[in-house]
């Protein structure tokens, strides 16, 4: 009997950790079949989206820059990946083509595993509002923060985004940090400043509470430097390597029926990864 396949599709895709973490756990699990990276540029997407059972695949996950155009293409989708207007999980109910996203349950689940007290923070402050900075701030929202600060580069994208919110969402420039900084009790860094070798953000994390917990989207490096200078003032702080296990969670068991446990041996097959 062949096994089934599912797959990660990307533009470009060759950094993607997924086929690893999957790829442990079809091991770990003994089933019979295979992730495999697609590469596909945005003009053949919509092709890839509406052929890829007839390539043998269940369904597969979507990065960089097709979650909006697999929103597009489902004909079924979860409320989350409704409200979020994008999907980065896919499989065929029926002929369907169905949609969820992860992204949102992935941050949570992360937060949860590492600091299960953030729940019962009343503001957070988030840096960054480009297509990450949704899923926060509906997770942030459903968790039941009170405020949640939009900070960004941009503060037109901001304002843009906290639109789609209630007044709970306030937008704004980075410029503010300083004044909003000692009242967050969750900063979550969602700008892709501080990838690789960029310098990052230069926050003066003196004026933030040491109670407060600080979490970065970004894992390449695992430890930014907008982490190492808020562990460097005694804050918690929790890195993105979580988020990346736990959102492959719910479309693995989807597919294969399993669901798969994010437990140190993972996260140290990627984090091994990562540093070479
Ligand atoms: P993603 O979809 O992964 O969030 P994106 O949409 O390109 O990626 O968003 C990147 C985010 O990082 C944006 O908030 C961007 O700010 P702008 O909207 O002003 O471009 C932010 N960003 C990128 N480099 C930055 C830097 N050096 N300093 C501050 N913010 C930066």
């Amino acid at each position: 009997m062949t096994g089934r396949s599912a797959f990660v599709v990307g533009w470009p895709i060759a950094h993607s950790r997924s086929p690893l973490i999957h790829g442990f756990w079809l091991k770990r699990h003994g089933i019979d079949g295979d992730y495999r990276a697609e590469a596909v540029p945005p003009d053949a997407i919509d092709a890839f989206f509406a052929s890829f059972a007839e390539r043998g695949y269940s369904g597969g996950n979507v990065t960089l820059p097709h979650k909006e155009a697999a929103f597009r293409a489902c004909g079924r989708l979860t409320p989350v990946a409704e409200r979020l207007q994008a999907a980065n999980t896919l499989w065929l109910d029926g002929e369907t083509l169905s949609g969820d996203n992860t992204d949102l349950y992935g941050f949570t689940a992360n937060l949860d595993e590492n600091v299960s007290d953030w729940r019962g923070g009343e503001r957070a402050l988030i840096l960054g509002a480009g297509g990450a900075s949704r899923a926060v701030i509906e997770a942030l929202i459903a968790a039941g923060f009170g405020t949640v600060d939009l900070l960004n580069r941009t503060p037109a994208r901001a304002a843009a985004l906290a639109a789609h919110f209630g007044k709970a969402v306030r937008p704004g420039g980075l410029d503010l940090v300083p004044k909003l900084l000692p009242s967050a009790d969750l900063i979550i860094n969602a700008t892709s400043a501080g990838l690789h070798d960029d310098a990052g953000l230069a926050i003066d994390w003196q004026a933030a509470r040491s109670s407060a917990i600080a979490t970065d989207l970004v894992y390449v490096p695992l430890v930014t430097p907008f982490l190492a200078a808020a562990a460097d003032r005694g804050l918690r702080i929790v890195d993105g390597l979580g988020m990346l296990l736990h959102q492959a969670v719910p479309g693995f068991e989807r597919w294969f029926g399993v669901r798969p446990e994010v437990d140190a041996e993972i996260r140290a097959l990627v984090v091994a990864d990562l540093a070479r």
